[in-house]
């Protein structure tokens, strides 16, 4: 048989559930100092978020915002291959441009290379996630290389940035190509 030792100090017990409960105490005191007062009235979350978010001003309109003053460049737009692009993305919100119906600013827009940079943000090839299905993609410099032109062209010497494929088109309406043929 063996011998059983039983201590009968049990201070150090006492000593360690103390300091547990100090420490739980203290934590439960931070706590609710720190809780925003609307925590927890619809969820896990600060109730007052909601208004926040409600509060917060309307940057973006729809294509349909541009329209009453750029009805000629939305009309275009929306006959062609890009109507359902926003306008936005490639312009900036119309709270940049417009208050209350009267222009305060003007939105930018892209020159140069950064135009490629632009219609690379959609169509380069390189971004493997997008279904093909979805938008037509191009390599670069291999789709000007199959154009037979300089690596230095830029995107909007070919299409028009509103409805790419319009110049397209008529040119090859022009040489009796048709539509959509190579
Ligand atoms: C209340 C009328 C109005 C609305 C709405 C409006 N625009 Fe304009 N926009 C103008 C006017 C006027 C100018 C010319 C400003 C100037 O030249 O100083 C302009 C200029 C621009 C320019 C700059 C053109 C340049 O030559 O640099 C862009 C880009 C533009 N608008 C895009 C948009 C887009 C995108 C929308 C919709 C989200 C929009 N605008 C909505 C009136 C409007
Ligand atoms: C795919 C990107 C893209 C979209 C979508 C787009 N734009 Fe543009 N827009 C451009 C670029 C790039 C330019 C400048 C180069 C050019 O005109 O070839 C431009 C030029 C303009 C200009 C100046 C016109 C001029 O002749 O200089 C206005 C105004 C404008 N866009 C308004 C709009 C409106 C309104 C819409 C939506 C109906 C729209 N854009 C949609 C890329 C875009
Ligand atoms: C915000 C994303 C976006 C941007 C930026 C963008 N595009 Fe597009 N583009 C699309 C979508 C969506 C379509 C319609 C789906 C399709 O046909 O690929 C399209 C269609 C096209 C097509 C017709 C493809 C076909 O044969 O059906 C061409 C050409 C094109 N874009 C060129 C451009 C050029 C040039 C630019 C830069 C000025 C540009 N895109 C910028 C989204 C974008
Ligand atoms: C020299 C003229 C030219 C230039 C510059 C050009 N393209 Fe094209 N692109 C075309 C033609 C023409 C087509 C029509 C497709 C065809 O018939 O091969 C086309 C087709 C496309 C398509 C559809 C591809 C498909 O699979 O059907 C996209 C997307 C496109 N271009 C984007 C761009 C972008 C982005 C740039 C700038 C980096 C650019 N293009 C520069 C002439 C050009």
């Amino acid at each position: 048989m063996q011998q059983e030792y039983k201590s009968k100090s049990y201070s150090h017990v006492v000593k360690i559930i103390l300091i547990l409960a100090v420490v739980v105490g203290v934590g439960v005191a931070v706590r609710a100092m720190v809780l925003p007062d609307t925590f927890g009235e619809f969820g896990h979350y600060r109730g007052s978020a909601v208004q926040d978010e409600i509060n917060r001003p309307i940057r973006n309109g729809t294509n349909a915002s541009c329209l009453a003053c750029h009805p000629y460049i939305r009309q275009m737009h929306l006959a062609g291959v890009h109507h359902t692009v926003s306008c936005e993305f490639c312009h900036g919100p119309v709270a940049d441009h417009v208050t209350d119906g009267k222009v305060t600013a003007k939105l930018p827009k892209k020159e140069g290379k950064d135009i490629k940079k632009l219609c690379l943000r959609c169509h380069n090839q390189i971004i493997r996630a997008r279904p093909k299905e979805s938008i037509k993609m191009i390599s670069m410099p291999q789709h000007l290389e199959e154009k037979h032109v300089r690596i230095d062209h830029n995107c909007n010497q070919c299409h028009n940035v509103h409805a790419p494929l319009m110049w397209v088109n008529e040119a090859k309406a022009m040489v009796g190509a048709g539509e959509g043929s190579k």
